[in-house]
């Protein structure tokens, strides 16, 4: 994204060393939340780029998709959907496996949140390997939900995260390596 509000974003993201274990360079997106010019710079982009996209549904995963998902969703008029790890919706869900470096994890959803045919956008905070937004997607399109984008505000773009989403396209604001 070629943007001067791009600049402060990604300056405001703190990087923090070996969390949660040794090698891996955290993107905090916390002291992001501490200059409201960035944050709503963020949310202002994300706006600008989905106002005219028709988009009903936005879905947030957890636990930072839940950050900048809401306040997108109330400036589209969209109805705003919390993606969660398993155990924590309290309705009827529908979930969907996915691997991790070591194991599995899972995500779930309310049944009956989404609609058939509707236009949904996926927000998280990052993409990392991918395997978080694929099942995300999965989850959407087996309830027939029309994925129209993801958005994250930040890529590692080393761990190409984008190849396992087919032709799914992802938004980002800032790319790292
Ligand atoms: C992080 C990040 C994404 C996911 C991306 O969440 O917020 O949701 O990892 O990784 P992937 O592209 O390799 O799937 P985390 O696992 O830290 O969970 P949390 O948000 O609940 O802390």
């Amino acid at each position: 994204v070629t943007d001067d509000r791009v600049a402060r974003i990604a300056s405001s993201i703190r990087v923090i060393p070996d969390f949660p274990k040794p090698g891996i360079m955290f993107q905090d997106i916390t002291t992001m939340l501490l200059d409201p010019v960035a944050f709503k710079d963020t949310i202002d982009l994300f706006v600008e780029r989905y106002r005219e996209k028709d988009i009903s549904v936005v879905a947030g995963v957890e636990a930072r998709g839940f950050i900048f998902g809401p306040p997108i969703a109330l400036a589209l008029g969209a109805k705003f959907v919390p993606i969660r790890k398993p155990n924590k919706l309290p309705g009827a869900v529908i979930s969907e496996e996915y691997s991790l470096e070591y194991g599995t994890d899972k995500m779930e959803m309310h049944v009956g949140a989404v609609q058939t045919g509707e236009r949904v956008l996926i927000i998280d905070d990052l993409i990392a390997t991918g395997g978080t937004l694929a099942a995300a997607i999965k989850l959407l399109e087996r309830v027939g939900a029309n994925v129209v984008e993801c958005a994250c505000v930040i890529e590692l773009a080393d761990l190409k995260g984008r190849d396992r989403l087919g032709d799914k396209p992802v938004f980002v604001l800032v790319s790292s390596t």
